[in-house]
């Protein structure tokens, strides 16, 4: 009689109705029934009935199956009854680890080497609990496709110079995905872009001679200022006849005191007046 009433009871019960309160009457018999249990043995069953939850974990405990209302409980003391009651820990604190290197075609078909870190932790543990089998697990895959996802729909220059922006949008997506787990992803970082070996190759002869052309470029502006620069001077000089002969014993002044062991003869600069004609 007593199976055949638990048996009408279960089959009465709404299956999508989650309050601990309809674990229905053979239940609630068999929790007595551990609980008169605990009584009679108390001096030993209180080492199981007691748990210690950490300050930065939280305990769900399960009563015939049922998660108990209110949730995950802790952190600190807190009974269970042996028998019906089993509980299950969660860590809620944050959680890094690598997402490992991915191989990413960019949106111009380059191929590049990818690697990050994501930062996540639990917030709700009865969602991690009870929506999936293994939350980390499944957030790290998640990170893997969702790194492809992103990058495959930058260009190279793109992925090289806004890390900041691809690592925030990958945030809120690994994000958006894992509420329903019970996660929050805090953080994610791109740590390192390898590019191909013939690629790294192309850009440092690009980048070289992109400079040399511009080393030539400020050369010929160079010799350009300076020739201007003697026109002028040659002008001021042309002005007044003195002027070249006194640039004339300048020049022997310098040579004279630079190589003291050379003789010159100097030649008149009226000598000279026939070839300056033209
Ligand atoms: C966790 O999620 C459950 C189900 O959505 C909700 O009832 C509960 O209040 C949440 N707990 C916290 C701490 O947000
Ligand atoms: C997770 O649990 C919540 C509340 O219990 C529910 O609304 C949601 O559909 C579940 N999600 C998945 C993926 O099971
Ligand atoms: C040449 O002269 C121009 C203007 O006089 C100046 O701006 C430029 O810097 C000079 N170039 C070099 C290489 O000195
Ligand atoms: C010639 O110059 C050198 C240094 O350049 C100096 O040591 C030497 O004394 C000089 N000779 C004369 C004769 O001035």
């Amino acid at each position: 009689i007593f199976d055949l009433y638990c048996n009408k009871k279960l089959l009465a019960e709404n299956p999508l109705d989650n309050s601990d309160s309809d674990i229905g009457l053979c239940g609630w018999l068999l929790v007595l029934l551990s609980m008169l249990l605990t009584l009679v043995t108390l001096p030993v069953s209180i080492w199981m009935c007691i748990k210690i939850v950490k300050e930065y974990e939280r305990a769900i405990i399960f009563r015939l199956g049922r998660i108990l209302k209110g949730g995950a409980k802790g952190p600190g003391l807190f009974f269970i009854l042996p028998c019906t009651d089993s509980l299950i820990n969660v860590d809620m604190r944050t959680i890094t680890f690598d997402i490992p290197p991915q191989e990413v075609l960019t949106k111009d078909s380059v191929t590049v080497n990818v690697d990050g870190v994501v930062y996540y932790r639990v917030q709700n543990a009865t969602l991690a609990v009870a929506n999936i089998t293994n939350a980390d697990a499944a957030t790290r895959l998640l990170a893997q496709t969702t790194l492809r996802n992103v990058l495959g729909t930058k260009n190279l220059a793109e992925i090289l110079s806004d890390r900041e922006e691809i690592a925030h949008s990958m945030q809120s997506t690994l994000d958006d995905a894992t509420d329903d787990w019970g996660i929050k992803v805090e953080r994610v970082e791109i740590k390192d872009v390898k590019l191909p070996i013939q690629l790294q190759r192309a850009m440092a002869a690009e980048a070289e001679a992109s400079r040399e052309a511009r080393a030539k470029v400020i050369a010929a502006e160079g010799e350009m200022n300076a020739s201007r620069a003697l026109k002028e001077a040659s002008l001021v000089i042309a002005e007044s006849p003195s002027a070249l002969q006194l640039r004339y014993l300048q020049t022997l002044n310098t040579i004279a005191a630079e190589k003291n062991s050379t003789i010159i003869f100097p030649v008149p600069m009226d000598m000279m007046q026939a070839f300056m004609k033209h």
